[in-house]
């Protein structure tokens, strides 16, 4: 009888499995977590996957209720529901649309002002003096006298076919979609039209996304999802390989992260009531190599020395000639390059904490599957990029997982009994203090996992090399199927896959390989601004958010601050492309800033291979 393959990224946990299993099964049975509330009935739409290869049963009228048409095109599928025909290759899609309290959350306490590049203007056409002309030169003749517009301004195409019928729909009363008062992107009928923007961040590992209105800024909808580039490699050097290695290679990376971003603009707008053709404006952050993908520019010279970017300044585009399906007229506004690896994602990151205007020198981390750190203040600011790897972000770690609902986000261990309590994404308070159904966890997020490889330091389980140490004579502590010891962080009968959690000595190895980059970056950048101590650390990232301050420097995960002077920030690349989308003004200020800062190139740094060797050690030796 043949036998399926089934490859599930971003994890790139494999199985095989006999036919007539689900997805849903196949990814139980590779203790991939898939949320299945409704546990395969096809009654929840919950465990949405995607096809990226292979071929599989048809739709089922039941399914087809919970993905369109156009996603079934792209292989989105329910895996309860689907059943593999051939072998393979399934994403998980990790697909989030954030309820507004949590972006709240993200976003909160920080001053904003509205000035953003497409402004509505409502005009009556023919102009007010009444002169016949074309219905373009009228509304133009409008714009300038009515609110001083230039007469030379420009008309996209859309635009001169959107006027007649806009005209006849409202007696002549119509709104005119203005970019950077340059610009006539849009003629829309009647008066006071809802503007919309986009953000967008572009992480190797994730993609955020957030919809804003852009008379007053509010956000409307957030959502995220895995970037599908995952199939491609996790990190960005592999990304880089597969460019450089396949004719098509940035231009099939490119189109599956439009299809994801696509798919998951259309499900914001159903979700939360507005159409994708109402965003007029876009801004776009990411590392170097997610901002080249992103352009569909080949990123293979930033895996060679000097690692020289192609385009380093902010980049405007029309959004029909990316294949992003927001308003074709509107322009994506790509945040400039500082220098090599560090990116437009590190501008927005800039934009959003501004050191560049205090006198307290704070050193800034933006944790994801690149570091990349800044320090400094408004007279000098240095910066780098230090090759984190996915970890932190749960991949290429036996048990790892988003930080999703269903994610162990907290972990303590008793010293004197060893026993293990953990507290799960989505529910309340530590595990211990519920009945055991309340919420079963699948995996471990990067919180989870530094708290677990503190915590077993603490109580001397694992010693300062992170190996595990002889003697301890515990039911959690054992070596596992491979022959690799691992300590049991959440047993088979209390989790959602049946399958005990573990974290094991290689995952450690892969914690102390990731901490140690970025302690290092952190102490090259202290030595050339020859700063004593660091008095103000500001944590970005969305993992950077659940961190717990004490377990992080616990492992030495960066340099001593103390913990009250450290801030957790949240997605701040993505609030910096929030920024720069309600207020025309921070593009310039991201375009100044990125020139200003010097980058600190790691890999020509002669202290760097003995500061990273040193930070190998929990916490770290001493100096
Ligand atoms: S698990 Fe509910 S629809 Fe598939």
């Amino acid at each position: 009888m043949k036998e399926y393959r089934i490859l599930f990224a971003p994890s790139m946990k494999e199985t095989v499995v006999d036919p007539g299993k689900s997805v849903l099964e196949a990814a139980r049975q590779a203790g991939v977590y898939i949320d299945s509330p409704c546990n395969g009935t096809a009654k929840c739409g919950k465990c949405r996957v995607r096809v990226m290869e292979g071929s599989v049963s048809g739709v089922t009228a039941q399914e087809a209720e919970f993905v369109s048409n156009a996603d079934q095109k792209l292989g989105y599928r329910l895996a309860c529901m689907t059943h593999p025909l051939d072998d393979l290759t399934v994403l998980i899609s990790g697909e989030d649309i954030l309820v507004s309290d949590a972006t709240k959350k993200i976003f909160s306490g920080r001053s904003t002002i509205i000035n953003p590049a497409v402004r509505n203007y409502t005009i009556d056409i023919p102009g007010e003096d009444g002169r016949p002309a074309a219905l373009i030169e009228g509304a133009k003749t409008a714009l300038a006298s009515r609110y001083g517009l230039k007469q030379e301004l420009a008309a996209d195409l859309p635009a001169l076919q959107q006027i007649s019928q806009a005209v006849k729909e409202d007696k002549g009363t119509v709104t005119a979609l203005v970019w950077e008062d340059r610009e006539i992107i849009g003629i829309q009928p009647g008066s006071d039209l809802k503007r919309l923007g986009l953000a967008l961040d572009i992480g190797t590992t994730t993609v955020a996304l957030y919809v804003c209105d852009l008379r007053n800024g509010y956000i409307l909808s957030s959502g995220s999802v895995t970037n599908p580039q995952a199939l491609f490699g996790a990190e960005v050097m592999s990304r880089i390989a597969y460019s450089a290695n396949h004719r098509d290679g940035t231009k099939r990376m490119q189109q599956e992260l439009m299809s994801s971003v696509n798919a998951l603009i259309a499900r914001m707008a159903a979700k939360d009531g507005f159409s994708a053709q109402q965003i007029v404006d876009a801004t776009v952050v990411g590392n170097t190599v997610m901002h080249h993908i992103f352009l569909g520019i080949a990123p293979d010279r930033l895996g060679l020395w000097p690692f020289t970017p192609s385009v380093q300044s902010s980049v405007k585009v029309k959004a029909r000639d990316l294949g992003i399906r927001i308003d074709p007229s509107s322009y994506v506004h790509v945040l400039p390059i500082e220098a090599g690896f560090v990116g437009a994602d590190n501008v927005g990151v800039l934009l959003s904490a501004e050191p560049y205007n205090k006198d307290e020198v704070s050193l800034i981390i933006d944790l994801g599957t690149n570091g990349e750190v800044v320090l400094g203040n408004r007279e000098r600011l240095l910066c780098c990029s230090c090759a984190t790897g996915p970890a932190f972000e749960g991949a290429h770690i036996s048990c790892g997982m988003r930080a999703m609902p269903g994610a162990i986000e907290k972990v303590r261990i008793d010293p004197a009994t060893f026993e293990v309590d953990y507290a799960v994404v989505g529910t309340e308070g530590w595990a211990s203090e519920h009945e055991p159904d309340h919420l079963r966890p699948a995996g471990l997020c990067g919180s989870g996992i530094i708290d677990t490889v503190a915590h077993l330091f603490r109580a001397e389980i694992i010693g300062e090399d992170g190996a595990f140490l002889p003697g301890r004579d515990m039911p959690r502590l054992r070596t596992g199927a491979s022959g690799v010891k691992e300590i049991v962080v959440a047993w088979g009968g209390e989790t959602a896959t049946g399958r005990d959690i573990v974290l094991t000595q290689k995952d450690i190895r892969q914690v102390q390989l990731a901490k140690a980059a970025l302690h290092a970056a952190c102490r090259i950048l202290v030595n050339h601004l020859r700063i004593e101590s660091i008095t103000r650390m500001v944590i970005a990232g969305a993992f950077g958010m659940h961190i717990d301050k004490e377990n992080a420097l616990a492992i030495g995960l960066f340099p001593w601050c103390d913990p009250e002077n450290i801030d957790l920030v949240g997605n701040a690349a993505g609030h910096g492309a929030y920024l720069a989308l309600i207020d025309k003004e921070k593009r310039k200020e991201a375009d100044r800033i990125a020139r200003s800062v010097t980058h600190i190139e790691l890999a020509r740094e002669k202290d760097f291979q003995r500061e990273f060797l040193n930070a190998l050690s929990i916490p770290h030796k001493k100096h």
